[in-house]
């Protein structure tokens, strides 16, 4: 077997594999890191609210539209539209999809590291006794300093590689099964502990009491960014894995099982995150340290909080590694296919392309913290761009070519193998990628730009 060719058309080897490995890319540092931060920023639940609005339904209808893509064409996202279009712009969909892959895994892979120097800070003891002001210090002097958190970056970039080099089945199947459902054992655990602090009240009702009026329209257009970043949205990553599933998947069952996997976890890291943030009296919007600064102190609070705060960034890690590799692989594809690298070379290329711009978003949280672009440093500018910008865009491409380009008869006929999907379930599904998805994209871009102020 040539190793070389054969991994993108390896079919996963159960059901649950499946699930497990596109469940695997969705649930990640967006989970339990970012989406608690931005929830801080936006001001609680109506940012949520709005955020739940554009899962169920941009989120879902594209997420189908991405598997349906993958498995029609058995391509990585480039082949795939060629396949589907040959002759046509339509593969360029693909290119915004590596640029996005670039950035976010650049800063990805910053944070990763900070999780996987937590581990270390839980296994010495670091947490002992320190009050949520010390937790935060010992945050910030740790992201500011200039070496280690470049040092544990570069480490867990090599993790990422070395498991792409493995393959798909070994490398992801095998690790996502049982260690995910831990995770959240553990985050169920974490809520528990969270609630029944004193003053825990005002972080639930921050979490799920809406005040819309403090909705902004860059809040939106973050909403909107962060269901598609959440979700692996926009960029090709569940285009390639649709490319793994077999004929007899119910792609609309698996979409929608995901989907609420996802969904699901990140309102837990919401629950176990903002009753503690108002118990310690931490700022709910004080940005990325958050995860960071308060859930040490929850762990301090716990009987073993030890073990639990080993075990937690652990896992984390492992998390963060499960999304990362889907992340490389949508670039090693694009090296493979568009620049006839073999696959290794194309893993360590890629690698070493997106450590080195990782090495900066490090570097902008201290020594260049002043270099600013729109009031942001690299790290927020990366971020930024490629959620709010580049995914959505990839998003609403992806709805208009199922929608438009492809439509209803060829998604009909795909979607009724493995499944006996009813017709009005495709009718509202054509509604939505054809109308609601590039429509609502399109507004709230406008709008969280500046474009247009539609209230
Ligand atoms: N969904 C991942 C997370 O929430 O951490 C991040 C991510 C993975 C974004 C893959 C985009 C992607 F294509």
């Amino acid at each position: 077997m040539d190793k070389n060719k054969l991994p993108s058309r390896d079919v996963f080897s159960s059901k649950f594999g499946v699930i497990a490995a596109a469940a695997g890319s969705a649930v990640g540092l967006g989970n339990i890191w970012k989406f608690p931060y931005i929830t801080g920023v936006y001001g609680g639940a109506a940012f949520l609210f709005v955020y739940l609005g554009f899962i169920a339904l941009i989120g879902l209808p594209i997420m189908l539209s991405e598997f349906y893509i993958g498995r029609k064409s058995r391509k990585n996202v480039f082949g795939a539209f060629k396949y589907l279009a040959p002759g046509s712009p339509w593969k360029f969909v693909g290119v915004l999809g590596v640029s996005a892959a670039f950035m976010i895994l650049a800063f990805y892979g910053v944070v990763a590291g900070w999780s996987i120097d937590y581990i270390i800070k839980a296994v010495t003891d670091s947490f002992a006794a320190k009050s949520p002001d010390e937790m935060e210090s010992m945050f910030f002097n740790f992201i500011e300093s200039p070496i280690s958190p470049i040092l544990y970056q570069l480490l867990f970039m090599v993790m990422t590689m070395a498991i792409v080099i493995i393959g798909v089945k070994d490398g992801i199947e095998k690790y996502a099964k049982f260690l995910m459902p831990l995770l959240v054992v553990i985050i169920i655990v974490l809520c528990v502990r969270s609630v029944t602090l004193d003053g825990a009240s005002e972080g639930l009702k921050f979490l799920f009491y809406p005040d819309f009026s403090k909705l902004t329209p860059d809040g939106i257009l973050s909403a909107l960014g962060h269901a598609f970043f959440s979700l692996s949205l926009g960029m090709g990553t569940l285009v390639t894995y649709g490319s793994y599933i077999d004929d007899t998947n119910n792609l609309t069952k698996t979409a929608v099982q995901v989907t609420i996997a996802d969904t699901a976890i990140a309102m837990l890291a919401g629950i176990a995150i903002f009753p503690a943030v108002f118990a310690f009296g931490i700022e709910p919007s004080s940005g990325p340290g958050l995860v960071f600064i308060t859930l040490p102190n929850v762990f301090q609070q716990m009987p073993g909080g030890f073990f639990f705060s080993i075990l937690f960034f652990v896992l984390l890690t492992v998390a963060a590694l499960t999304s990362s590799i889907s992340i490389l692989e949508v670039v090693v594809a694009y090296f493979r296919e568009e620049l006839n690298l073999k696959r290794n070379f194309a893993t360590i290329l890629a690698t070493i392309m997106i450590s080195v711009i990782g090495v900066f978003c490090s570097l902008s949280m201290g020594m260049l913290k002043e270099y600013t672009i729109f009031g942001l440093n690299f790290f927020d500018l990366l971020d930024w761009i490629s959620a709010n910008l580049l995914l959505p865009l990839g998003g609403l491409f992806i709805s208009l070519f199922v929608g438009w380009y492809l439509g209803r008869k060829k998604i009909e006929e795909e979607l009724l193998k493995g499944s006996k999907v009813v017709g009005w379930l495709v009718t509202i599904f054509m509604f939505l990628v054809k109308v609601v998805a590039p429509t609502a994209i399109a507004i709230v871009f406008l709008h969280g730009l500046g474009v247009f102020n539609f209230v």
